[in-house]
């Protein structure tokens, strides 16, 4: 059956990702991030694509945009809020401007957009939505502070809109990778607000971004509420739930980066 996906973050990594494993001949894909030509470039390889440039950091962006997705295909099937930006800088020495930015791009983008896009999905009462939170919103980790937060906020958020769209069939779900192989790490943000700029060994060592997106489809098609994707790291996410003692040990050792 065709569908309607709106894609963030879809000029790289897992959104890039994501976008051609939806790709066939009945999907459109609408594509959105801020570089248009990173976006005309998955584009290319897309049968029906949508591009659709957009900083979800700007409220009054996202309202234009959810008007052209309106005014151009009047509902939505699958909305997957995948942008997002991380760090790599001790809480005390990232400004209070810099951790701003993380919130305003992980937190609000993602649920302003949502709530913005909600009555696309109101005509049908269904669809499935999407977070893309991290394993580190379900603990704490070094060099992580904002973002950490900014992905628990999420599950808080999240959480709440599923269980108040219960009387419909609108599918919520929040998606918690652990470290899958992007350019995550490289765009991660420093104290001051500039690029880390490097590839970090755990970053480099993840999960590719293919087995990523298989478990994202499973997890729409299923209907899951919240799904765990990586390696061993996604241990982490159990033993803060039933051992935090042995997460607190194992997490002063390994390496941030
Ligand atoms: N890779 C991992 O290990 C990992 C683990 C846990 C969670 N995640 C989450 O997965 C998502 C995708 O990350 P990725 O690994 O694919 O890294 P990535 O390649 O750096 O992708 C991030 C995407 O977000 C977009 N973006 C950033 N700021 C934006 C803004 N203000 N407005 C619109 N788009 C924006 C970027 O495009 P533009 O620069 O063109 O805007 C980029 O396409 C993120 O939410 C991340 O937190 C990743």
């Amino acid at each position: 059956m065709s569908k309607i996906i709106w894609i963030t973050g879809a000029g790289s990594g897992i959104g890039k990702a994501l976008a051609l494993a939806y790709n066939t001949h009945d999907n459109t894909i609408i594509l959105s991030g801020r570089k248009r030509h990173a976006l005309e470039e998955v584009a290319q390889n897309l049968t029906n694509a949508y591009v659709l440039p957009l900083d979800v950091s700007d409220e009054q962006a996202i309202a234009n945009a959810v008007t052209e997705v309106s005014e151009t295909f009047g509902h939505l099937d699958i909305l997957i809020n995948n942008a997002g930006v991380s760090q790599r800088s001790l809480a005390s020495e990232t400004t209070n401007e810099v951790g701003r930015q993380l919130m305003e791009v992980n937190f609000f983008g993602s649920v302003h957009l949502t709530k913005a896009a909600l009555p696309l999905f109101m005509h049908k009462k269904a669809g499935s939505i999407v977070a893309m939170s991290s394993a580190a919103g379900k603990f704490g980790f070094p060099l992580r502070s904002y973002y950490a937060a900014s992905k628990h906020a999420l599950h808080g958020w999240y959480e709440t809109l599923s269980l108040e769209l219960k009387d419909t069939d609108i599918h919520v779900m929040v998606v918690c990778p652990g470290r899958i192989k992007t350019d995550i790490s490289k765009n991660a943000l420093l104290g001051d607000g500039a690029a880390h700029a490097q590839m970090d060994l755990g970053q480099e060592k993840g999960v590719s971004v293919e087995k990523c997106v298989k478990a994202i489809q499973r997890g729409i098609r299923t209907r899951k509420s919240e799904i765990y994707i990586g390696g061993g790291e996604v241990l982490m996410i159990y033993f803060k739930r039933y051992a935090p003692w042995l997460f607190r040990f194992i997490a002063k050792r390994v390496s941030a980066k």
